[in-house]
């Protein structure tokens, strides 16, 4: 089959965990007999400095007429890089809020996944790492805290910023409805995690969840208050299967996720909207610091074409050939740095793409 791609390299090292990426669907495209074509587009740093805008509109219409969008990631050092001089509306993140809003991603699935390869390389206890996990946090991506009307003005010498949290009910029910079709395919457990002892939007989403579990008598459903869901995560995150939560309170819990595993290279991620259609970025950021040394780590990125390849082309042998040599790769011994201890064989980041490239 035949499916168009969206590349957004990004910035930092995006462009080399994307190159990667796009050789290991190279090579399921000619194992599998499929054709993909690629179509790079700017976004966040590199668009700013290009046109002066963090996503053009342009881009924004090459996003949409894809089969899907994969992403590298954006953005820079916000302490020295000239990207962050720029009004808040300007900058590189507010490329990724507006194709989130635009594409209308309303759902972030973000796996967490302890590879028993790599549980050397995890920073809970033994006997918790012992025990394993495999979580998913369903994340709301177009609404709360992110969206909500924001400014920030002077009175009487004082100044005063205001940023406001809003849900309406369908906002919910339809991420709240992702989450339980995720767990329906798993094993059948939704933590809701919101702050309803404070927030009214907290009350609401705990209302409209309750209300979207009726529909689902095979699932089983708890509440659990944000700051205990992240006491939890540490504690004991083999209870959990999904976590569905809002905007920023799923930012926060994801990279905190996403660090148990060992390292936050390894976590690839979903944002979905309605249809098939997808945009898939690892779960990291751009870490301008270690950007064209050729040292980061691919494997959320290869991991996110596997999402792709699963969720918006419903190629599932092959997301699964993807995912097997990833494991085989690991099992090998080969580590980047970020993943890497004693007796194990480093490698560059193109060079463990290529590994995974040979163990498909
Ligand atoms: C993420 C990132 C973004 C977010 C930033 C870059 C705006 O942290 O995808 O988790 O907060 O959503
Ligand atoms: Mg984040």
């Amino acid at each position: 089959m035949k499916f168009n791609i969206t590349c957004i390299p990004g910035d930092g090292i995006g462009p080399e965990i994307v190159s990667q990426a796009k050789l290991v669907l190279d090579k399921v495209a000619s194992k599998f007999g499929h054709e993909f074509i690629y179509k790079d587009i700017l976004m966040g740093g590199a668009s700013i400095d290009v046109h002066g805008i963090p996503l053009t509109d342009e881009a924004i219409s090459d996003a949409k007429s894809a089969d899907a969008v994969l992403m590298g990631s954006i953005g820079g050092n916000t302490d020295t890089s000239p990207w962050y001089k720029l009004e808040p509306s300007k900058r590189p993140e507010a490329g990724l809020l507006k194709i989130r809003k635009e594409l209308k991603l309303f759902a972030n699935l973000r796996p967490a996944l302890l590879y028993k390869e790599l549980s050397d390389a995890c920073v809970l206890k033994k006997d918790t790492s012992d025990r394993g996990f495999d979580l998913i946090i369903v994340r709301e991506l177009t609404g709360g805290l992110y969206f909500g009307k924001r400014e920030t003005v002077t009175e009487n010498g004082i100044r005063i910023a205001t940023d406001t949290l809003t849900y309406n009910e369908n906002e919910i029910k339809r991420v709240a409805i992702k989450a339980f079709e995720a767990a329906s395919k798993r094993r059948k457990k939704v933590t809701s995690v919101d702050k309803a002892n404070v927030l009214d939007s907290s009350r609401l989403w705990r209302a409209v969840v309750n209300e979207v579990a009726k529909d689902y008598p095979d699932i089983e459903l708890e509440h659990m208050l944000v700051d205990n869901c992240a006491m939890q995560l540490v504690k004991d995150p083999a209870q959990f299967d999904i976590i569905l939560t809002e905007n920023m309170f799923g930012d926060i819990l994801s990279d905190e996720a996403s660090m148990i595993t060992g390292s936050i290279g390894m976590l690839p991620s979903a944002s979905l909207n309605e249809t098939k259609f997808g945009l898939y970025e690892p779960s990291h950021g751009s870490a301008p610091d270690i950007a064209g040394m050729d040292i980061a780590n691919p494997i959320a990125t290869i991991l996110s074409a596997a999402m792709m390849l699963r969720f918006s082309f419903d190629l599932n042998d092959e997301a699964d050939a993807i995912e097997r040599s990833v494991v085989k790769t690991l099992a090998e011994g080969y580590r980047t740095s970020d993943i890497y201890t004693d007796g194990c064989r480093k490698l560059k980041c193109s060079e463990m793409g290529q590994k995974i490239v040979e163990n498909i």
